[in-house]
C-alpha cells in the first residue's frame, strides 16, 4: 500500500495521511507488508524519548506474581492469595497470575488464533474493518486514530460481550472457535478475580459481581508488527484502562511496561501467566484504594507481538447507571473522593486530572 509522501514538514497534511491510512483498511501490518523502511510521520511520537534506563534490567522492582493454586479448596492458601491481591492492587495496580485455571493450550491457541487473523490475507480482514466499535466484531488500527496526537504501531481485532457474546458466525472464521472458548474462560476467571478483590477489600465475596463489574466485556486482540524505527513510535502510548479490571494475555515477545514509582518496569512475559490490572472504574469505587496505573507498550524491529486485552466493565457502551465509592469502605477518616456519577463521567474526570 502506498501512502501519500509526507514531503517537507511544512507541507505535511496529517489529516490526509490519516484518512488514506484508514481507507486502506490494511492497518499497520499493511504498511510493513509493503516493505517500508521509514515510518510515516503520523506515527512519530514527538515527545517520546525512549528512556535508556527503562525496563527491568535496571530496576529492582518486579510486577507481583500471584499463584492462584488452591484458591478454591484451601482456606489457608486463599487467605494468603487475598493478602497478595490486596497488596498488589494498592501498591502496583498490576499483577500476574499463574495456575488461574485456563489451560496453557487454550492460551497458546488464542495467541495463534489472533496471530492467524492478523496474518491472513488482507482481503479477508478488510470486511471487518470499521471504526464503529459498537459493532459486535471490528478490525481497526488505532481506536483513536483521528483524536490522538500520534498514531501507534498496532492493529486490533475487537469483539464485545455486552452482555451477550457475538454469534460464532459473526467472528472471523480463522479464530472463531478459540475466541468463543477463550472469552468464556476469561469471563469465569473474571468472576474468581472479582471475588478475591471483594474479599481483599473486606467485603462480601459477591459484592463487586453484584455491582455488575463483570457483566460488560470488551476484548481486543492486538497485533504489533515489527517496526523499522522502534525508537520513534510506540505500540501503545502511556494510558490507563477505563473499565474495572483488565486481563491481558501476551505472547513471549515482551514490550508492556508499567509505571511504578516513576520507573517503567517490564511486565515480562511468563509462559502460562496472565497480566491483571486495575482500571479507572475500580479505582473510583474503591475510593482510590486500588490504583489504576499507567502503562505503555514498546515495539521492536525484530518480531511482531500478539496480546489479548479483556476488559471487564467498559465505558464504550454508555450506561446511565451511577457509581460512587462503596459505602462500606468509607469512614470519617476516609470520606468519598468522588460524587455519584456515570462511569463515563468518572473516567473523563480522572483522565483530566492526570494530564
Ligand atoms: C490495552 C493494553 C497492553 C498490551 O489494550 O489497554 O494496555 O500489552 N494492552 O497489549
Ligand atoms: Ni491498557
Amino acid at each position: 500500500m502506498i501512502l501519500p509522501s509526507s514531503g517537507v514538514e511544512s507541507e505535511y497534511d496529517r489529516k490526509s495521511e490519516l484518512k488514506a491510512f484508514d481507507a486502506s483498511k490494511s492497518g499497520v501490518k499493511g504498511l510493513v507488508d509493503g516493505g517500508m523502511t521509514k515510518i510515516p510521520l503520523m506515527f512519530i511520537h514527538p515527545h517520546y524519548n525512549p528512556d535508556a534506563k527503562s525496563g527491568s534490567a535496571v530496576s529492582q522492582f518486579r510486577v507481583p506474581l500471584i499463584d492462584l493454586d488452591g484458591v478454591d479448596d484451601n482456606a489457608t492458601l486463599r487467605a494468603k492469595i487475598i493478602d497478595q491481591v490486596r497488596e498488589a492492587c494498592e501498591n502496583w495496580g498490576f499483577f500476574q497470575v499463574v495456575n488461574h485455571g485456563i489451560p496453557a493450550s487454550v492460551l497458546e491457541e488464542m495467541i495463534d488464533g489472533i496471530r492467524g487473523f492478523h496474518e491472513q490475507d488482507t482481503q479477508m480482514k478488510k470486511e471487518f474493518y470499521t471504526r464503529d466499535f459498537k459493532e459486535k466484531v471490528s478490525f481497526a488500527s488505532n481506536f483513536d486514530l483521528f483524536q490522538a496526537t500520534a498514531a501507534t504501531w498496532k492493529d486490533s481485532l475487537s469483539w464485545a460481550v455486552a452482555p451477550i457474546p457475538p454469534h460464532p458466525t459473526e467472528l472471523p472464521a480463522v479464530c472463531r472457535d478459540i475466541v468463543m472458548e477463550y472469552s468464556k474462560q476469561v469471563k469465569r476467571l473474571g468472576y474468581t478475580l472479582f471475588e478475591l478483590l471483594s474479599e481483599a477489600l473486606g467485603l462480601n465475596v459477591n459484592h463487586l459481581k453484584d455491582m455488575d463489574c463483570a457483566e460488560m466485556m470488551f476484548h481486543a486482540g492486538h497485533y504489533y508488527p515489527p517496526c523499522p524505527e522502534p525508537e520513534l513510535t510506540l505500540g501503545a502510548r502511556r494510558h490507563t484502562d477505563s473499565g474495572f479490571l483488565t486481563v491481558l494475555l501476551q505472547d513471549q515477545v515482551g514490550g508492556l511496561q508499567v509505571l511504578h514509582q516513576n520507573q517503567w518496569i517490564d511486565a515480562s512475559p511468563m509462559p502460562g501467566a496472565l497480566v491483571i490490572n486495575v482500571g479507572d472504574s475500580l479505582q473510583v469505587i474503591t475510593n482510590d484504594r486500588f490504583k489504576s496505573i499507567e502503562h505503555r507498550v514498546l515495539v521492536n524491529s525484530a518480531s511482531s507481538r500478539v496480546s489479548v486485552a479483556s476488559a471487564f466493565g467498559t465505558t464504550l457502551f454508555p450506561s446511565s447507571r451511577l457509581y460512587s465509592p462503596i459505602k462500606e469502605l468509607l469512614s470519617q477518616e476516609n470520606p468519598p473522593k468522588y460524587k455519584e456519577a456515570t462511569l463515563q463521567t468518572h473516567v473523563a474526570y480522572l483522565r483530566g486530572k492526570r494530564v
